[in-house]
Order: structure tokens, then C-alpha cells, then sequence
């Protein structure tokens, strides 16, 4: 069952696969239909022909690799995304899966993507391959009439996102998000450098001098049945007076919507100036983000350490979930870390002197090494994380931070 790059030759045969998977609608005789996987991802599949039943021209199974990039402990680190992955209705229950997810993860690897990311709908089938739940995407419903008492915030003025000014809410999402774990970039050729349409609007939160100090991005739909007529994608503020600034435009709606839904990070600072009461949780189905270390080394080394935390331990990673050699997630490392910057190799012969070792599974490491959680935090999920008491004050320390979010879109 060789697995093979897909080209844009096979698009229309993928496209055609997984939206008859997912249940979207693709009609490729569309002007509009996409006729080629973006040039930020990496497309791979299986041929039918070679198996049982297997007709030529017709794909068993494929799956994309996006290229993102994700922010991880100060730094940034490459991340395969995996997406679409789906086997033929004709060709399930025969192991395919697993074929496809090792060497998409192999395929992570030999591109120099340090973490994979998935949304799972079935989370069990990629544990089994090291993916472990890191986040959960969250929104919240918040009446509005509690935000129109907010007080005016001073020197403070908003400013409509246009295609002109979408460039500076970029800049200043990359600066509101640079201190979170596995938040995206969000940049091309992925993402679309204008405005992403379809409804969304935003503002653009000014001083007066047109320094940029937060944002806020919004679809206005018809009033759902729970009186939700404000889907808001993201409120982002430097200081806590923005977000306020930011929380009383959002009471202007009241006029038109009772409630809106508000998407917040996993430990989001607008929880913080909320007015809370009447605050309740959104009912949908809460969406899991799954994570897999591909590359322990260079994970670690995209990070910033704490500036004073000095010291030196010996890691070892075991990973018996994908065959040895498929990725470079299992091994002895050596991590330091020193004036902020962390050094992590692959142990060599002359072992220096550590603090002490410590001994991750594959799930226990995709877990903390995206950071916000500790090595007691992975013992309660009953994952292997032993160490040496110094070993383990160090390696929390080093990857202290806040709990991963992930938001897809601006
Ligand atoms: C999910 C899917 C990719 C599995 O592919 P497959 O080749 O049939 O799976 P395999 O036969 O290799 O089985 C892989 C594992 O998944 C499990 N599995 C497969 N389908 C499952 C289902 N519907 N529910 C629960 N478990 C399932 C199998 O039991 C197997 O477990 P094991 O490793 O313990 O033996 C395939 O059914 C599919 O394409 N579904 C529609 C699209 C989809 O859901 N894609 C995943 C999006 S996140």
C-alpha cells in the first residue's frame, strides 16, 4: 500500500472523496471551485488500484499536511496541520488509516515540522498514534445589556478594518499572541492576506495617535432561536482598559440582538473583565484540538526559556505508538537552558552532568511540551511522566505558560 504525493492531477479525485466524507459540496465544473491544493500543504495518498476490489483512477485514501506556523513558549514553531484525512467508503476497515497517518506523520518529520495539530471527530483512533487533547475550543454567551454599562474607556476611538487597515490588525494580532501557546500565525499562502469576507467585519481599537491597541471581529447574522444574532470571532486588547473599550462597543448591538458569541482562548484576559452574571457557556459541540510532538529536539529549541532558569536535564521520549524512525519524537535528549535559550540534542556518548532524567510517553510529551501544564498535571491523566525531583522543578519551570489555544481564523 504505497503512499504517494498527491498533485493537482489528483485534486478533483480528492476533493471529490472528502467532501463526500465531510458532506461539503464540491462541483468542480464551478468557476469558483478550487482545481488545486494550496502550495501551503502537502497533499498524500493511496492509489486504489494496487488493492482488493481497487479500481485504477480512484483514490483509496488521502489526507492534507498544512504548513503552519504556531506560536509555542515565546517562539515559534513549525506545525503540520492535518487535514482531510479520509478513506474511501469502499476501502475502510482494512487498516488504511493507520498506513496514511504514519507516513503523514513521517512526512511532517522530512519537512521540518516540529508539532502536528489536528481537530479530531474521533479523538481515540489518533491517540493511538501519539495525538494527544491539548485544547478545546471555547465560546461563551454573553448578554449584551450588561455591556452597555461599561463607561466610556478615555483616549481610546475606533477605526472600521478595511482592506487598508486589515494589514495593521495582523500586525497586532501577531503581537496580542506571540506570549500564547499554539496560536497560529495565520499567514499566506494559507490564509488570505485581505479581509476574509463573508460577513466579517471588524474595529480596530486607536489612541490618539493611531497607535493600535486591540480588535474586534464579528459575522452579524439573523437572530438564531436563542436570541444569538453576533458571532464574535475575536476580542483582543493590550491592557485591561482596552478590553474593556472593546466590551462596551459590543453593548452598542443591544439595539438589534439580545445575546452575542463570544470565542475566547483557553485562559482568555477578556474573562477578566467580563461583568459575568448572565454569562453562560455556548452550547455547541465543544471542538478538541489534538497535538503530537513530531521532532522532541527541535520543539524544544523553537521555545524561550525563562531568563533566569539555568540548568541542564536528560529527557527521554518513548514513542511505541508509530514504528522507530518514523519521526524523531522518541530519544535521550540533553535540554538546557541558559540566558533565556534552550539547547536540546540527542544525547550523545560524554554524558555532562544533569539535574536528573526525566521519562515521557509520546502522550505525556505532545501534551507538555505545548506548554501551560505540568508533569503532575500529566500523572493525573494517567500518562507516563516520572522524574528526578530537581528534574521535574526544571522541566515545569521551562515550560510554564499559559494552557494552548488554538483559533483558527481572525
Ligand atoms: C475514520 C476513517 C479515516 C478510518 O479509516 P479506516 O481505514 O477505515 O480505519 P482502519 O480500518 O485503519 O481503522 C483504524 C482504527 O479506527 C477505528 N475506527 C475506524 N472507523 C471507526 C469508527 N467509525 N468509529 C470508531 N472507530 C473507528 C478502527 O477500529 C481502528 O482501530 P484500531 O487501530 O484499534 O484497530 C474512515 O472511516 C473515514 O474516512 N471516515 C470518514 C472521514 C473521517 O471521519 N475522517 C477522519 C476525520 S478526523
Amino acid at each position: 500500500m504505497p503512499v504517494r504525493d498527491l498533485t493537482a492531477q489528483d485534486f478533483v479525485t480528492y476533493k471529490t472523496m472528502s467532501s463526500g466524507a465531510f458532506g461539503g459540496s464540491y462541483d468542480p465544473s464551478s468557476a469558483a471551485a478550487p482545481q488545486d491544493f494550496s502550495p501551503g500543504e502537502t497533499a498524500l495518498g493511496i492509489d486504489a488500484s494496487g488493492l482488493p476490489g481497487g479500481l485504477d483512477g480512484v483514490l483509496a485514501a488521502g489526507a492534507r499536511i498544512r504548513h503552519d506556523q504556531i506560536t509555542l513558549g515565546g517562539g515559534l514553531v513549525g506545525c503540520g496541520g492535518i487535514a482531510g484525512l479520509v478513506v474511501h467508503p469502499a476501502h475502510r476497515g482494512d487498516g488504511l488509516f493507520r498506513t496514511l497517518l504514519t507516513a503523514v506523520i513521517a512526512r511532517c518529520d522530512a519537512e521540518s515540522l516540529p508539532v502536528s495539530m489536528l481537530y479530531p471527530s474521533h479523538p481515540a483512533i489518533y491517540r493511538r498514534y501519539g495525538y494527544q487533547v491539548v485544547a478545546r475550543g471555547q465560546s461563551l454567551i454573553v448578554p449584551l445589556v450588561e455591556l452597555q454599562r461599561i463607561p466610556a474607556v478615555p483616549d481610546r476611538r475606533l477605526v472600521p478594518v478595511t482592506a487598508a487597515t486589515m494589514p495593521r490588525l495582523r500586525e497586532l494580532y501577531h503581537r496580542l499572541s506571540a506570549g500564547d501557546n499554539a496560536m497560529l500565525r495565520r499567514e499566506p499562502p494559507l490564509f488570505a492576506e485581505g479581509l476574509p469576507g463573508a460577513g466579517w467585519s471588524a474595529l480596530l481599537l486607536q489612541d490618539e495617535f493611531g497607535t493600535n491597541h486591540g480588535y474586534l471581529s464579528w459575522t452579524r447574522h439573523g437572530q438564531d432561536p436563542r436570541g444569538v444574532g453576533l458571532d464574535v470571532h475575536e476580542l483582543m486588547g493590550r491592557t485591561r482598559s482596552d478590553r474593556l473599550a472593546l466590551l462596551r462597543s459590543l453593548g452598542s448591538w443591544s439595539t438589534v440582538t439580545e445575546l452575542v458569541r463570544l470565542r475566547v482562548r483557553t485562559e482568555d484576559p477578556v474573562l477578566d473583565v467580563l461583568p459575568g452574571a448572565g454569562t453562560r457557556p455556548s452550547p455547541e459541540p465543544v471542538p478538541l484540538v489534538m497535538m503530537r510532538v513530531i521532532d522532541t529536539a527541535a520543539t524544544l529549541r523553537a521555545r524561550r526559556a525563562p531568563e533566569q532558569l539555568s540548568g541542564r536535564i536528560r529527557l527521554v521520549v518513548e514513542d511505541g505508538t508509530v514504528p522507530a524512525g518514523t519521526c524523531r519524537a522518541a530519544g535521550t535528549f540533553l535540554v538546557s537552558a541558559d540566558s533565556g535559550t534552550i539547547a536540546a540534542e540527542p544525547e550523545s556518548a560524554r554524558v555532562p552532568e544533569v539535574l536528573g532524567t526525566v521519562r515521557l510517553d509520546i502522550h505525556a510529551a505532545s501534551l507538555l511540551l505545548m506548554g501551560g501544564r505540568s508533569l503532575a498535571d500529566a500523572r493525573r491523566l494517567d500518562l507516563t511522566a516520572a522524574a528526578d525531583p530537581a528534574a521535574e522543578t526544571f522541566l515545569d519551570a521551562l515550560l510554564a505558560g499559559p494552557r494552548p489555544s488554538v483559533m483558527d481564523a481572525f
